[in-house]
């Protein structure tokens, strides 16, 4: 079988907060293959979003290691890291971040102009990204004359301008009506079923994680249960 894309073996993240040392992760380990459909659940509180930083490498772990396409991060450095991740992992979140001074266009061409793709040739990919996701008329709009999920369309569109091969969210529907909802997760689940992208998920919604191929269930920082489409482990 082919190395895991993402790996992380007995995590744990403890937050100091001086008097009190709040344990978000206490020993995780999980293994994500390329073409997984991975959905994250648990209460508020339990570390979801912080697992989720931790799998995409945007947070060092207290201990444990993190192996993203076989490399363990603690190798390397900040800005190594920094490329690693940029060519690997594209984000979505639930508040969008969109820049809100950049239209939709520029805000798509961003990640490409930081992996140092040319004006002409940026401008290209970001117009047919937004096109597949439905925008080619709002280019020129910014986040504040889009709406919601628009906007996360938007941030799709940015996430996928470097072509990652994962895709991670948080929330993703969070902030969104059930019909715009409904659209953001037609096309994540078509970037998993036709486009070939590891999807990684947050979210509170059963009916949600459900579409996902494996379900993750946290609670106080660990793992409590898997559940694979339809068995239980
Ligand atoms: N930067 C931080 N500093 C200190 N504590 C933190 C920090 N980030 C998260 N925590 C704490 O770690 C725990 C896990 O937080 P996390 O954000 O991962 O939860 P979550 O499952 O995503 O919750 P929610 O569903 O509300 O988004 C919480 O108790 C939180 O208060
Ligand atoms: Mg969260």
């Amino acid at each position: 079988m082919a190395q895991p894309v993402i790996k992380v073996e007995n995590i744990k993240k403890v937050f100091d907060m001086g008097e009190v040392k709040v344990r978000a992760l206490d020993g995780i380990s999980l293994d994500v293959e390329k073409g997984d459909f991975v959905s994250i659940m648990g209460p508020s509180g339990s570390g979801k979003t912080t697992l989720l930083d931790v799998l995409s490498a945007l947070l060092r772990p207290s201990s444990g290691e993190v192996y993203i396409n076989g490399r363990p991060i603690s190798k390397m450095d900040d800005s190594g890291l920094a490329v690693v991740r940029g060519q690997t992992i594209g984000f979505i979140f639930q508040t969008f971040n969109l820049v809100s001074r950049m239209n939709a266009l520029e805000n798509v061409m961003l990640p490409l102009w930081f992996q140092g793709v040319p004006a002409g040739k940026r401008k290209k990919i970001a117009l047919e990204i937004l096109e597949d996701v439905g925008l080619s008329d709002r280019v020129d709009h910014k986040p504040n004359q889009l709406s919601g999920g628009q906007r996360q369309r938007v941030a799709i569109a940015r996430a996928l301008a470097v072509d990652p091969d994962v895709i991670v969210a948080d929330e993703p529907t969070g902030n969104l009506d059930s019909a715009s909802g409904e659209q953001i997760l037609k096309i994540i689940q078509d970037l998993h079923d036709n486009k070939g992208k590891t999807i990684l998920m947050v979210t509170h919604e059963p009916s949600i994680a459900e579409k996902a191929e494996r379900m993750v269930f946290l609670k106080d920082g660990k793992i409590v249960k898997i559940l694979e489409k339809g068995v239980s482990k």
